[in-house]
């Protein structure tokens, strides 16, 4: 037997193989995106791949795609997976036989796809350099994503409580309790957690309480774990700075370097606004972040503490400054471009976010992000949080801010005392709604920017995306 197989790679990839002959592997990857099936023939003997023929098909034995004459047979694929497959010709007749499977749902978690090849000698005869052979086989794994975790604590009952939604496969949930500066792991006997499957969508939401032990912890924290994206995500409420402490007010403190594109404008070294990095060299923020007093400022990217000098961490000064013409110090045209005197260095902690394409609708959620105040009436946040806020109907905005707000270029959106939302120092920052920036942070009440019957106001980014581009280009 010839040896087949080797190439491999892929998304969390991790491979096994099995006999001489197939090369077993997992691919995990999210719901709606594609998983790559790669497959390579290695054979230094086959020169000549003209009669090369292979399918793929699935543990049903249903075709996903098949291979004959130098072309691709659309007859012997089974509907189920017609236009779901990208194939790549050019690289067929090399002996790669790797195809891509897309718009991935539910459906296809743990169905394992295996591919099976032969190529005819060269002299045309019926020799087989390869006969009718399996090459590859894959398992996939379809993971959805929770949305973000939601911690409730009660420090009167000493409980807390760690709720996911809407995600797939079930999670791990781990509680972890930080005292005199150290982790401690929480014992199984204070935990329950109850995991339920929907049997519509088939996504499952889970609920742990935690009876906290007696004793002077400083924090605690629910860590949800993705198996099939083996990713964790982290929650943690602060005892000692009050209630529900974390976002901006109310909130969370956001996952270090999770915002990449998230700017700390300052001022001889303080924080005074938020602001997105929209290209390497500009930064986006609000006009009245402005200060005729300020003379320079800095911006600093790739932060996360920004009362400490973290080695991801990178401080440009601002060349020029361009509030919209129509600003009037005011609340309409509440936006303004920095351009930085260098262009940032982009890395894992410093990215730039692109310019929204879709619209918001009501009730969507949407993030909000900053170093602002963490209390309506206690001072900015050393740690970037975020909170999640809901779009409010654009008629209800009106009624309330009456003349205030413009429904062309404002957006405006209502909150909870518990989700929390943004305050003063949050200015400029970002409202990412569905991962798209739409809105830059503008105004709340001016008295209690957690004063629920006020919702708070962003300046549209859509709207503003011809004056971007054109000052850009400047
Ligand atoms: C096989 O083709 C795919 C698609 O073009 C490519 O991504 C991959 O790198 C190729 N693998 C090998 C071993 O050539
Ligand atoms: C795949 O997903 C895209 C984007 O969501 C959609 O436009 C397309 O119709 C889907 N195709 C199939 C075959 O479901
Ligand atoms: C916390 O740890 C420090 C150093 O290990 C120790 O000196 C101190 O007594 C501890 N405090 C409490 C309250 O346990
Ligand atoms: C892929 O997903 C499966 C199922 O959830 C999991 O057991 C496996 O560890 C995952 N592999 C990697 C590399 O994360
Ligand atoms: C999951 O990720 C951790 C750290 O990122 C890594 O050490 C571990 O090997 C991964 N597990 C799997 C199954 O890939
Ligand atoms: C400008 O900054 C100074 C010093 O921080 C402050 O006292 C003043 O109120 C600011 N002016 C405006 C319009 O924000
Ligand atoms: C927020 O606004 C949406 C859209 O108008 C509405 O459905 C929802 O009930 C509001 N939520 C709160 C807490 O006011």
């Amino acid at each position: 037997m010839l040896p087949k197989v080797i190439s491999v790679f892929g998304l969390f990839s991790s491979f096994v193989v099995a006999g001489d002959a197939t090369l077993v592997r997992d691919v995990n990857t999210t719901i709606s995106h594609s998983a790559v099936l790669e497959c390579s023939i290695q054979d230094r003997a086959i020169t000549d791949w003209k009669s090369l023929r292979f399918y793929w098909q699935d543990d049903r034995n249903v075709v996903l795609y098949s291979y004959n004459n130098g072309r691709k047979v659309a007859e012997h694929v089974n509907e189920l997976y017609q236009h779901r497959v990208t194939d790549f010709p050019q690289d067929i007749v090399r002996g790669n036989i790797t195809i891509v499977l897309k718009n991935l749902t539910l459906d296809d978690n743990g169905r394992t796809y295996s591919s099976f090849a032969a190529v005819l000698d060269d002299s045309g005869t019926t020799r087989y350099h390869l006969e009718h052979t399996q090459i590859c086989e894959m398992t996939l794994h379809v993971a959805v994503l929770y949305q973000e975790p939601r911690l409730d604590v009660n420090t009167e009952a000493m409980s807390a409580v760690c709720s996911l939604q809407g995600g797939f496969p079930a999670p791990d949930i781990q509680w972890v309790l930080l005292h005199n500066s150290s982790h401690q792991a929480v014992e199984s006997r204070n935990v329950n957690t109850e995991t339920k499957q929907n049997v519509h969508d088939h996504l499952y939401s889970s609920r742990s309480i935690l009876h906290i032990p007696a004793g002077r912890h400083e924090a605690v924290s629910c860590l949800s774990h993705n198996p099939t994206l083996n990713r964790t995500v982290k929650v943690t409420h602060y005892f000692n700075t009050g209630a529900a402490e974390s976002g901006i007010v109310g909130g969370r403190e956001a996952k270090p370097h999770s915002r990449p594109y998230m700017v700390s404008v300052q001022y001889r070294g303080v924080h005074s606004c938020g602001g997105i990095l929209i290209q390497r060299d500009f930064v986006l923020t609000a006009a009245h972040c402005k200060n005729e007093t300020w003379g320079s400022c800095t911006v600093v990217l790739g932060a996360h503490d920004i009362t400490k000098k973290e080695r991801t961490q990178q401080r440009i000064e601002v060349d020029e400054y361009f509030a919209h013409p129509g600003f009037t110090g005011q609340y309409e045209y509440d936006i303004m471009l920095l351009k930085l005197k260098k262009k940032a260095k982009l890395s894992k902690n410093v990215k730039t976010i692109g310019l929204p394409e879709g619209k918001t609708s009501a009730n969507m959620k949407c993030a909000v992000a900053g170093w602002g105040w963490t209390t309506a009436h206690d001072c900015p946040s050393n740690v970037l949080k975020e909170a999640t806020e809901n779009i409010e109907a654009t008629s209800n905005c009106e009624n309330i801010w009456q003349q205030y707000f413009n429904s062309d270029h404002m957006i405006c959106t209502n909150f909870t005392k518990k989700s929390g939302g943004i305050c003063r120092g949050d200015s400029g920052g970002p409202l990412i709604c569905k991962n798209k920036l739409q809105g830059v942070t503008a105004y709340t009440s001016p008295e209690d920017c957690t004063d629920l019957s006020y919702p708070h106001v962003f300046t549209k980014v859509r709207f503003f995306i011809p004056w971007i581009k054109e000052t850009m280009k400047k």
